[in-house]
């Protein structure tokens, strides 16, 4: 489907980009023949590899008596060692060589209206010590889970570290999502402890975050106590006993907190994102992998240097957000910047008036937004200099070569390489990508795997495919950021990702390697799909149409959108008695949006009297996706039940 339109434009891409030799002599990985040496290096003994990286880029209270335990599909990596991310990304940047970064900013933040905080590691230090303070005082212990739903404020990248300086685990839950969303994930974690906010900023106006909670809260009694952040200053409900205000907490809170000699395997955090059901997976990651995995990708692949402002754009209610805003930067002495707000906010230049504000220079943004940018126009960014940029990244879905070109000419000036990165939440870290300097690229290929990462693209019988044929992504060997499990759910760990190939990662991608062993990624496979960026499940916002009382029957698919990579569509039977019309379409909508949360809300919704199902009752979306894309030959519809269906749905389609 989109996949397939995927393959047809890429397969007419012959665009190559060799890497700058001036780059090359300067980046961290200097040029072709270090990048065999280090591959090479990988390829021999991999466990040896990422052993020796783990040495060199993470500081350890403990060493580890084994890098490796293996029994499929469980890993523990680095078994027996101990150690602290919030020490490696705090309190090794004040002591010993490199004591200066004290002073050295760890978050240049700007605030959708326009205020600016910096934080120095010191100053961040100080605030993450005194918060895990007032976590112990509100009752959080090793191992507690703290659910998070908060802003892109300073005080999100307070509250996580501080989590693990106590070992807390932390389960941020993005700001989009709906009381009912966030009521889900707090029971399924059992949080003892929710940080929140008042509100936060978005495109001028306040999104209530503190009234969702409430709402939400009710129906989750594991949650003892609300930290409430003052960010937006509305008035808002004070629960007597429940809700503490972050700002008296923190006022007689001490700054001594010596950080917790963590397991490499102690539960770092829980995400949850979207699987094939309609119950969202709490992705599991433990500590010592997932830092050493963040800390040399963001290394290595975006080039870290001592002076470097980097950008990631990404929430970090996103994973994206948790590797690449948070600990692979601060485990790097790096200097992160964090935006509030939206990119059209007050105008549509709001990302390049901060890159030339605080002299960016690496910049790492989605396919989505790119694409809303050249939709905006090319005079918005020739207002700006953007000098200071030099290297620039993407993630979260396939980029499209024309947008490749775009970002590559008009953001980059054809100076600056492109990572193209590919990975998961359930990969903790980059998998696929270009080092810059090294790796000739092409647009729409995220080229090849991270040295020390295996991927592989098989069939259905598990035999890897030929060139240019698509198929199964997979990775064949564990990866220390590689997730542990699904929270509390072994057998859907199991079944999920470890039962199509045993003892092989399933990434539920599809994939097709071209001639030069450069992957392109194809799409999503299964029921899972991927708007502006993020992954929806089709099941979860079906079970939220359905659960309208006037709808019987949903099914959902995505559309190409030229915008979104991909558009939502909701086919809906209604209940008898109820007529098809726009306010109900609208209706519905909103269902949707307050359900799960705006971001899933449909783009369409048509009416059908039924819906097209196979002898066996399945719903064939392979149809309904030809149709919802306006495609005129439908495929092969011999196991279709009912052929007079697809005519009408045609119909509607005209309608
Ligand atoms: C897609 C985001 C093509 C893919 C880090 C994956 C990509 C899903 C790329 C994970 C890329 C991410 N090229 N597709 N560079 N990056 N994807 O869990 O389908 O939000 O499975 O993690 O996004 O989305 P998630």
């Amino acid at each position: 489907m989109t996949h397939q339109i995927a393959i047809e434009s890429v397969l007419r891409e012959k665009r190559l980009f060799e890497p700058d030799p001036a780059f090359a002599r300067r980046a961290n990985v200097p040029g072709q023949a270090a990048y065999r040496r280090l591959r090479k290096e990988a390829e021999t003994d991999y466990q040896r590899y990422w052993a020796r990286l783990a040495k060199e880029h993470v500081d350890w209270f403990t060493p580890w008596k084994k890098v490796l335990d293996w029994k499929p599909p469980f890993a523990k990596w680095f078994v027996g060692a101990k150690t602290n991310i919030s020490y490696n990304c705090l309190d090794r940047h004040l002591e010993g060589p490199n004591a200066w970064r004290r002073n050295k900013a760890a978050i240049i933040w700007e605030g959708e209206p326009g205020d600016q905080r910096v934080l120095t590691f010191g100053d961040l230090h100080r605030e993450v010590c005194k918060c895990a303070n007032v976590l112990k005082g509100l009752g959080v212990k090793k191992g507690d889970r703290v659910a998070i739903y908060m802003p892109m404020v300073p005080e999100l990248a307070v509250a996580m570290l501080a989590c693990t300086r106590i070992g807390a685990v932390h389960s941020i839950i993005f700001g989009g999502f709906s009381a009912d969303s966030i009521r889900d994930r707090v029971n399924d974690a059992k949080a003892k402890l929710v940080i929140t906010a008042d509100g936060g900023w978005r495109r001028g106006q306040i999104i209530p975050l503190k009234d969702t909670i409430d709402e939400a809260l009710q129906g989750a009694d594991s949650v003892k106590h609300v930290l409430v952040v003052q960010r937006t200053g509305q008035s808002i409900l004070m629960k007597n006993g429940r809700d503490q205000w972050w700002h008296d907490q923190m006022k007689t809170a001490s700054s001594d907190c010596p950080p917790a000699k963590l397991d490499a395997e102690h539960p770092l955090f829980i995400l949850y994102t979207s699987g094939t059901t309609g119950k969202p997976k709490g992705i599991l990651h433990t500590t010592g992998g997932y830092l050493v995995h963040t800390t040399v990708t963001a290394k290595y692949i975006f080039d870290l240097k001592e002076e470097d402002t980097y950008w990631c754009t990404a929430d970090i209610g996103w994973v994206t957000g948790h590797s690449y805003v948070i600990y692979g930067i601060l485990s790097n002495g790096v200097t992160s910047v964090m935006y509030e707000g939206a990119p059209n906010h007050p105008d549509v230049d709001r990302f390049w008036e901060i890159v030339d504000k605080y002299n960016v220079t690496i910049l790492y943004t989605a396919p989505t937004a790119i694409r809303t940018f050249m939709k905006w126009g090319d005079k918005h960014v020739r207002k700006h200099s953007l000098a200071s940029l030099r290297l620039l990244g993407t993630v979260g879905e396939p980029i499209n070569p024309e947008a490749w070109i775009w970002y590559h000419r008009t953001l980059g000036k054809k100076r600056c390489p492109i990572v193209d990165t590919w990975w998961q939440t359930e990969t903790g870290g980059i998998l696929i990508t270009p080092l810059p300097g090294c790796v000739t690229t092409t647009p729409g290929s995220a080229t090849l795997p991270f040295p020390g990462i295996f991927a592989d693209i098989l069939d259905e019988q598990g035999k890897p495919v030929g060139t240019n044929q698509g198929g199964y992504l997979v990775i064949t060997r564990p990866w220390p950021g590689m997730l542990r499990g699904i929270y509390g759910d072994r057998k859907r760990y199991k079944e999920q990702y470890w039962s199509k190939y045993k003892g092989i990662y399933l990434t539920g991608d599809g994939a097709r390697k071209d001639k030069n062993g450069y992957f392109w990624i194809m799409g999503r496979v299964d029921d899972v799909m991927n708007v502006a960026g993020h992954r929806l499940s089709t099941m979860e916002i079906e079970s939220a149409l359905v659960s309208h009382p006037e709808v019987v029957e949903a099914a959902v698919v995505g559309r190409p959108d030229e915008i979104k990579g991909t558009a939502i569509v909701g086919f809906v039977t209604l209940e008898q008695g109820n007529e098809p019309s726009d306010a109900l379409r609208q209706t519905l909508r909103q269902h949707v949006a307050k359900e799960i949360g705006a971001i899933a809300r449909p783009d369409e919704i048509r009416f059908t009297e039924s819906l097209p199902k196979t002898r066996s009752g399945k719903i064939m979306r392979r149809l309904l996706r030809d149709i919802a894309a306006g495609r005129g030959s439908v495929g092969d519809t011999t196991t279709l039940e009912d052929y007079s269906i697809l005519a009408k749905l045609r119909e509607a389609e005209e309608a």
